[in-house]
């Protein structure tokens, strides 16, 4: 059977609408909240406004690209969370409504372990997928995790972080430094012509397979303060090596878990996904750490790993053929469990 899924995200400030069919990609829209940028983060009230008024014309664009009447569609699939309540509620209750007027099993998709799914998604491009079971490294704005991933609904985390998401730590370095919300890709971007030594930051002393990203981002953020004290000026021009210095040490933690994790494990493939994983450092150490330790690496595409629709259609596509349908009184989950 090639069903078609229709698959909706509305967690955090990214409205999204895919559809797919037989677990290939139809189409894939994304419409990236703007308004956040001045603020410095997103703003939860301002997202589920834009949601609200943004869900309609993707989920029309969405199934018009694809070619696909609503009345076509198998299934609807949509983010249940973990998530932005306001933000939630939009693409659920959006997803209820148009399952119950077409008569649709409903899919409650967990965001995160769709995430995971961006390796899956079959778009006319011949790109290598990683086998079962594998590693996955889930690294955005909102989640840090290791996923043992044993089948596309057997998914196990064995180590998650303890405060801050990896991407926060990127965007929250950023802003002391005052770079525009989010700061991920300019710190990425800066930290290529800068030192990565010349600002030590600490290394987190966290045991087994979990992280945590508030030491560095705390000792960060006090350092450019006491600095900015003593010499006005000195974010701007050391601006290079801040963030050369503190991309390394997200790193380097990141990479230290994902190494032991690769050896209790045994796993041959390790897969990455998340807005973090367009980091250029982030994928060019991994794919070394890879080669040392003997495993392969997979990245999805950059669309595919920062928020997106595909990935929670692609989610629902497992859901539905294991027959697993959401009740039409399905509410949110802001947080994972
Ligand atoms: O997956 P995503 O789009 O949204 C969430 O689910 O959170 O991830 C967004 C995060 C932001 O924190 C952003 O700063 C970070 O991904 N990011 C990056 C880069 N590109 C995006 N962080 C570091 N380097 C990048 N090149
Ligand atoms: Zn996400």
């Amino acid at each position: 059977m090639h069903p078609l899924i229709l698959g909706i995200e509305s967690s955090c400030d990214e409205t999204a609408a895919a559809v797919i069919a037989g677990g290939v990609l139809r189409s894939n829209v994304v419409a990236s909240q703007e308004v956040h940028a001045k603020w410095g983060g997103v703003v939860p009230e301002l997202a589920s406004r834009a949601h609200q008024e943004h869900i309609v014309p993707v989920v029309r664009e969405a199934l018009d690209k694809a070619g696909v009447a609503k009345e076509r569609l198998h299934a609807v699939a949509f983010t249940r969370g973990p998530g932005l309540i306001g933000a939630l509620l939009v693409g659920t209750c959006f997803a209820r409504s148009l399952a119950q007027a077409l008569h649709l099993p409903l899919l409650a998709v967990d965001h995160v372990q769709a995430h995971v799914m961006a390796h899956f998604i079959r778009d006319g491009e011949d790109r290598p997928q990683p086998d079962f079971p594998f590693l996955n490294l889930t690294v955005s704005g909102g989640h840090s995790q290791l996923v043992l991933v044993r089948s596309p609904l057997d998914m196990q985390v064995i180590g998650t972080t303890l405060d801050d998401a990896a991407g926060e730590a990127f965007d929250k370095g950023a802003k002391v430094l005052g770079l525009p919300y989010p700061g991920g890709p300019l710190v990425d971007r800066y930290a290529q012509l800068g030192d990565p030594n010349r600002f030590p930051l600490p290394k987190p002393a966290i045991e087994g397979l979990d992280l945590s990203f508030s030491g560095i981002k705390t000792a960060f953020v006090a350092l450019v303060n006491r600095e900015e004290r003593d010499q006005p000026g000195f974010k701007e021009a050391e601006r290079n090596d801040l963030c050369a210095s503190l991309q390394a040490a997200i790193i380097d933690h990141l990479l230290a878990k994902v190494r032991r994790a690769i050896r209790q494990t045994g796993v041959a493939h390790i897969g990455m996904a998340g807005g973090v994983a367009a980091n250029s450092a982030l994928r060019q150490r991994l794919a070394e750490l890879g080669r040392r330790e003997g495993v392969h690496v997979f990245t999805p595409p950059m669309a595919y790993c920062t928020d997106n629709a595909a990935m929670i259609a692609m989610a629902g596509h497992h859901l539905f053929l294991a027959g697993r349908h959401a009740a039409l009184d399905v509410v949110p989950v802001p947080r994972s469990h």
